[in-house]
């Protein structure tokens, strides 16, 4: 009986199956229906559309696969907008539809907990609007971002950053895992590509209200920075902008950057919005626009009309793109995974107290292979190639756009590979950099980034009170209307320097009265934040730079020591001998004699003046040898051969006598100060004192180079000059140390009691001071640089301090050298071959005239000795008789007063004497 039934079911089976035709093959392949959940914020906007844009992907995804044997079945359910109802429509779908695999529009925040979920359940969650980098694939498996990561868009802001130059940058983010996701990102590309500092994060409630927005924005207007990136949902950064633009925020000067979360947002703002947000860069992942896209933009609009008729429907955002893409991905996942419709597998109930709701969820068996066959999966999407790498979406490209007029317009992009260009061709790489870019508040030229801090307060500076050196910085106060009143050459200085600037720094000086205790203090105040700058004789200083910023030096530097100088040679008798070297002085007297002697020996047989006795003889060589000194020798002379040696003679001894004379007179005047103290080991004595100037850094440094000194503090060039010359003997100082500048302006007033001496120790000269890291600090040290470099600097100085050259330096003039026998080398060389010469002629002349008497007196003698003494007596003997016979012949030559050498020339004479010598023969 069973049998009979049963064959005749199966024979009307077949029956009806070939009775149904085609229509029976369908019916047997029912697609089998795969669940999938979908979460999303059906309140919101973005909910609706995002629901609109996955019911049109699944329902395009079978139009086009018909032949699949599987239907993927939405169950929708609203996250309400909240971590906890996200959460329990996850487990709602997870335990009671066992969904395989759940697409979700959810924030970072909420997906966190559904991640976990999913972890534990191994279903997977395709989410397309998590971006949080904190929230990451690589950590949840069964996490599969169809969107793009935070993260990835940080190297196109820090480009962006980079090439406008801006220094520093204050994220502005939503205080929620959202916001400060991305927060280590930025701050390191920022360091890493763009060099640019965070120095400050502005931080705003998730819901933060008008008055918050405001508090904060206010405190951002007070601070420095000019450049802002704002993360935070769309709803909540358009309000931001909002306000912004309330507060004069979006003025000139000012710049705003949005990450993509708003910039997405703006195609879909109204015009009070985009009127706000002025000159705002958005950036966001490029997308080309395509055929497929404006296709799908004009079904979107009539399906979202019918799924939601009280909206306006607007044409799809890249939200809407992912989403669509994101359940295509898991429509073609569900087809390619075997056993995707097994139930979940539960743990045994075991009647375990601590098993709870959520550990009865159970297990899908095909997780894994979903998740993977996702992973896997790679299709032309709507929003480019859907490719996930490492379980997310990756992006080639990001552009930026400018908020102009009602719409964003392109103004660049960015790829990894070759930074910003102006277009993106395929094959080559654009013109690099960006477009214009409309500025907030209509700014011709690219903002600097930063701002005077303060809303429209002036720089605070600092000025020292000095009590002497008033050139470097004078403070007086004008008694009529009792305000301070600064000048000075720092001033002057520092006032070139920002007239130098390229943009107006408005300040107020402020008199510092406790500068002279230290200047140190007045350096630390910047510290403390008391005042933005100071601006004076302030050294740069390793020790003071550690807490504030010094610019480039604008003076020379260095630390030395000046010392009174005294003439040592005052009260010395024998300074008339000075001039001359002992050397010289003993070669002069040899020459002297040797003259003397040459003249008497030719003068002696033919002058009577040089005849007589001994004594007599030497007597009046000596005489004549010296009296030439002063050309004041009396005797005659009748040989031309002494004439001519004498000549030369008198030529060596005016020059050598004038020259003793101009010695002499610079050693008496000038030449013999010398400065008291001649190197530092002198002052390490204990009776010693030391200066230094009140306030200063050299205080310390004396302190440490000598021990046990006495250091006084003056104040005023002045008080300088009188210490010095008290001495430490009666309560002033030896030398006072101080830094170059000051030692010069010192000199220029006390140029010729002073002198500058001993090493210098180098500083680095003075700066002028502001808090560390200011913006100002670069800019000042280039307007200083160029002050240095050019004529203007050279004015201030002479107007300061005068014309350096109108004190000589006197360091040259110490220690005038004596003058050498060196010198006059060539003098004594031309008088002693002179003289020798006549020396000679003479004697060849007399053995000449004389050699036959020569020959008998020397034959008669028989020892070498003897033949000498002949030839000298004959030499005498020749001489009396050729004088006698001279003194007979004319009588005249006998006296030297009755002739004047001007009676007769020198030629005429000569051949006289030779004629009666001749005849004497
Ligand atoms: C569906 O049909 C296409 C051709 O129209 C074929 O290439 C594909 O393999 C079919 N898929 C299945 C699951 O039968
Ligand atoms: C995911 O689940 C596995 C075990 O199923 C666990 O070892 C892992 O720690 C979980 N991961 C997270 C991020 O919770
Ligand atoms: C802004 O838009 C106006 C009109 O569309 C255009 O003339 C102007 O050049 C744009 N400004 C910039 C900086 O691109
Ligand atoms: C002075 O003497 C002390 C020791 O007495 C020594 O340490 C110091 O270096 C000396 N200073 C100078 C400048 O010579
Ligand atoms: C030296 O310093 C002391 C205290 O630092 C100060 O009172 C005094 O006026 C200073 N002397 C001069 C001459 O400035």
């Amino acid at each position: 009986m069973e049998f009979l039934i049963l064959r005749f079911f199966s024979f009307f089976f077949f029956f009806l199956l070939w009775f149904a035709g085609d229509d029976a093959v369908v019916w047997a392949a029912q697609p089998r229906a795969v669940d999938v959940g979908v979460i999303l914020n059906s309140g919101t906007m973005v909910g609706k559309r995002s629901q609109t844009s996955i019911s049109m992907a699944v329902d395009d995804f079978y139009a086009g696969h018909s032949n699949y044997t599987t239907r993927v079945a939405l169950h929708v359910r609203d996250s309400g907008g909240g971590v906890v109802a996200a959460a329990s429509a996850a487990v709602e779908l997870l335990k009671n539809v066992e969904v395989k695999s759940i697409i979700s529009s959810l924030t970072s925040g909420e997906a966190e907990f559904v991640v976990q979920l999913a972890n534990k359940t191994q279903v997977p969650v395709v989410c397309f609007s998590a971006t949080s980098p904190a929230l990451s694939p690589a950590h949840n498996r069964f996490f599969l971002r169809a969107t793009i990561s935070d993260s990835a868009q940080v190297p196109a802001i820090a480009a962006l950053v980079r090439h406008f130059g801006w220094r520093q940058v204050v994220p502005v983010y939503e205080d929620s895992n959202y916001g400060a996701g991305v927060l280590p990102y930025l701050v390191d590309a920022l360091r890493d590509g763009a060099d640019a500092r965070v120095p400050y994060r502005s931080i705003v409630g998730s819901a933060a209200s008008d008055t918050e927005l405001d508090r904060e924005l206010y405190k951002l207007m007070t601070m420095e920075t000019r450049v802002f990136v704002v993360h935070m949902v769309s709803d909540l950064g358009v309000r931001l902008f909002r306000r912004a633009n309330e507060l004069g925020m979006m003025a000139a000067g000012y710049v705003w950057i949005a990450t993509y979360g708003i910039t997405n947002a703006i195609d879909l703002l109204g015009v009070d919005d985009t009127e706000a947000m002025q000159g705002v860069i958005g950036v966001r992942p490029y997308i080309r626009t395509s055929e497929k896209i404006s296709d799908f933009s004009a079904r979107f609009k009539r399906r979202f009309r019918i799924d939601h008729p009280a909206d306006e429907p607007t044409d799809p955002t890249f939200y809407q793109l992912w989403a669509y893409d994101a359940a295509w991905a898991v429509s073609m996942a569900v087809e390619k995974t075997e056993l995707i419709n097994s139930a979940f597998r539960r743990p045994e109930s075991s009647g375990n107290s601590y098993s709870t709701d959520l550990d009865r969820l159970g297990v899908s068996p095909s997780g894994l292979a979903l998740r993977d066959a996702i992973s896997a999966g790679r299709f032309q999407g709507l929003a480019g190639e859907f490719r996930l790498l490492n379980g997310e979406l990756i992006s080639p490209a990001f552009e930026f756009v400018n908020v102009n007029g009602s719409t964003a317009g392109s103004i660049g992009y960015w790829t990894p590979t070759n930074g910003l260009s102006k277009q993106l061709t395929s094959k080559t790489s654009g013109p690099a950099g960006l477009m214009p870019v409309l500025w907030p508040g209509y700014a011709g030229a690219v903002p600097r980034g930063w701002e005077i801090p303060t809303n429209g307060k002036k720089l605070r500076i600092a000025v020292p009170v000095k009590h002497g050196f008033d050139q470097f910085v004078k403070v007086e106060t004008d008694p009529t209307t009792n305000r301070r009143h600064v000048t000075g050459y720092c001033i002057d200085v520092f006032e070139a320097v920002v007239h130098e600037l390229p943009y107006a720094v408005s300040f107020e000086y402020i008199p510092f009265e406790d500068s002279s205790q230290s200047y140190d203090l007045l350096v630390d105040q910047v510290f403390l934040r008391n005042f933005d700058a100071v601006v004076g004789d302030t050294t740069i200083l390793a020790r003071r730079s550690e807490h504030v910023e010094f610019t480039m030096p604008f003076t020379e530097s260095g630390v030395s020591m000046i010392v009174p100088i005294r003439g040592s040679n005052d009260k010395n008798i024998w300074i008339f001998l000075l001039p001359l070297t002992t050397e010289l002085w003993l070669g002069s007297l040899c020459f002297f004699i040797f003259t003397g002697f040459v003249v008497w020996a030719i003068e002696h047989r033919g002058n009577t003046e040089f005849a007589g006795d001994l004594p007599n003889q030497l007597g009046t060589t000596f005489y004549f040898a010296f009296s030439t000194l002063v050309f004041s020798h009396k005797e005659n002379l009748t040989s031309n051969l002494t004439r001519f040696a004498v000549i030369i003679w008198f030529f060596v001894v005016l020059i050598l006598s004038s020259s003793y004379t101009a010695s002499l007179t610079s050693m008496l005047t000038v030449q013999q100060l010398q400065p008291t103290v001649a190197d530092m080991s002198q002052l390490n004595k204990t009776k010693v004192n030391i200066g230094y100037q009140d306030g200063s850094f050299v205080q310390g440094m004396l302190q440490e180079m000598f021990h046990v000194q006495k250091l006084k503090n003056y104040s005023t060039p002045g008080q300088y000059a009188e210490a010095l010359l008290k001495g430490s003997a009666n309560g002033g100082v030896d030398a006072i140390f101080d830094e170059i500048p000051y030692l010069k302006v010192f000199l220029s007033e006390h140029c010729t009691d002073f002198t500058m001496v001993g090493p210098t120790y180098k500083t680095d000269g003075f700066g002028f001071v502001f808090p560390l890291g200011s913006s100002l600090v670069p800019d000042i040290s280039r307007a200083i640089l160029s002050i240095t470099e050019g004529e203007k600097m050279g004015q201030i100085e002479k107007a300061w301090f005068g014309d350096p050259s109108n004190c000589p330096s006197q360091s040259n003039n110490l220690n005038s050298p004596s003058l050498t026998f060196q010198s006059f080398g060539g003098l004594f060389l031309i008088t002693g071959t002179v003289s020798a010469l006549a020396l000679l002629l003479f004697l060849a002349k007399f053995i000449y005239q004389e050699w036959d008497e020569l020959r008998a007196a020397t034959r008669r003698q028989s020892s070498m000795w003897k033949k000498m003494v002949a030839v000298a007596k004959l030499y005498h003997n020749v001489d009396q008789q050729s004088l006698a016979s001279k003194r007979e012949d004319n009588g005249s030559v006998g006296s030297p007063y009755l002739s004047t050498p001007s009676d007769t020339s020198f030629g005429d004479r000569r051949s006289d004497d030779m004629a009666e010598t001749l005849q004497a023969r």
